[in-house]
């Protein structure tokens, strides 16, 4: 492939033993919600499902009725379409992009793309790499990036039709003091794309453990058991 394997990216849900961090989810959520949903749908997901983020049913309350795009709804009467708030119990709206390129569903994007969490940080910081001196030598084409894309060496055709959406520190507002780098903000959404492809993930890996250490269990009682039916016998 011509293009560059992302930078590797710690996360607190990375691992066997990972879990969510609540503080970096609502970051990253921020980070969707006045960045990225201006163009990305995120259908998959409920208002509701924002409380494993640490939200109260009030908050996700709020959250639902002050969002921008608004539930579309058909009026049986009037034949026609209208729309309403959105419930806690609605998915996020769906986005209609006007501008070129088709900006993907991100619900999935970090099981999508191999290395999804990494790829989305290495992404959204990755439009200030120029191509490779080698990079140019084998596909020249690459010294021009066509009218409306934007070269990024992480993007798999290499140049893209998302403008950086990243570009400046500060540009969303955290309440929990954390710097509002470039950088930590496309870390934060990464995490946050983590849990809305796998909302379930810590609960996965509890089972997991769970039935580990019952069949551990089990093993010591089959063999005490195995011991003492044949006890007696030489
Ligand atoms: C593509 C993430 C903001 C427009 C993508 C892709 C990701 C992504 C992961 C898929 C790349 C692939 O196919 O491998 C994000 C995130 C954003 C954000 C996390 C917020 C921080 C935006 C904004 C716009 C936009 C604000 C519109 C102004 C697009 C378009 C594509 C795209 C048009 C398709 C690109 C192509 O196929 O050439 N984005 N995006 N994105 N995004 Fe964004």
């Amino acid at each position: 492939a011509m293009h560059k394997h992302p930078k590797e990216l710690k996360l607190a849900s990375d691992g066997p033993l990972g879990k969510f961090d609540e503080r970096q989810l609502q970051r990253g959520f921020l980070v969707y919600k006045e960045v990225c949903a201006t163009c990305h749908s995120l259908s998959l997901v409920s208002f509701r499902n924002l409380k494993d983020l640490g939200y109260t049913d009030a908050e996700v309350k709020k959250i639902a009725k002050d969002w921008g795009t608004k539930q579309p709804v058909f009026d049986e009467k009037g034949g026609t379409w209208g729309e309403r708030d959105n419930l806690p119990s609605d998915r996020f709206p769906k986005v209609y992009y006007p501008g070129t390129g088709t900006p993907p569903d991100l619900s999935l994007i970090t099981k999508a793309r191999h290395d999804g969490a990494a790829y989305v940080h290495s992404l959204l910081t990755g439009y200030n790499e120029k191509p490779s001196a080698e990079a140019l030598k084998h596909f020249p084409e690459f010294a021009k990036t066509p009218d409306g894309m934007h070269f990024n060496p992480y993007f798999a055709n290499l140049n893209i039709a998302m403008p950086p959406p990243l570009t400046q520190d500060g540009q969303v507002q955290y309440s929990d003091g954390t710097r509002a780098t470039v950088d930590q903000m496309s870390t934060d959404v990464a995490a946050f794309l983590v849990w809305t492809a796998e909302p379930t993930l810590q609960t996965r890996r509890m089972a997991g453990w769970a039935v580990l250490g019952f069949l551990i269990v089990l093993g010591f009682l089959t063999y005490g058991a195995y011991r003492s039916v044949w006890a007696g016998v030489k």
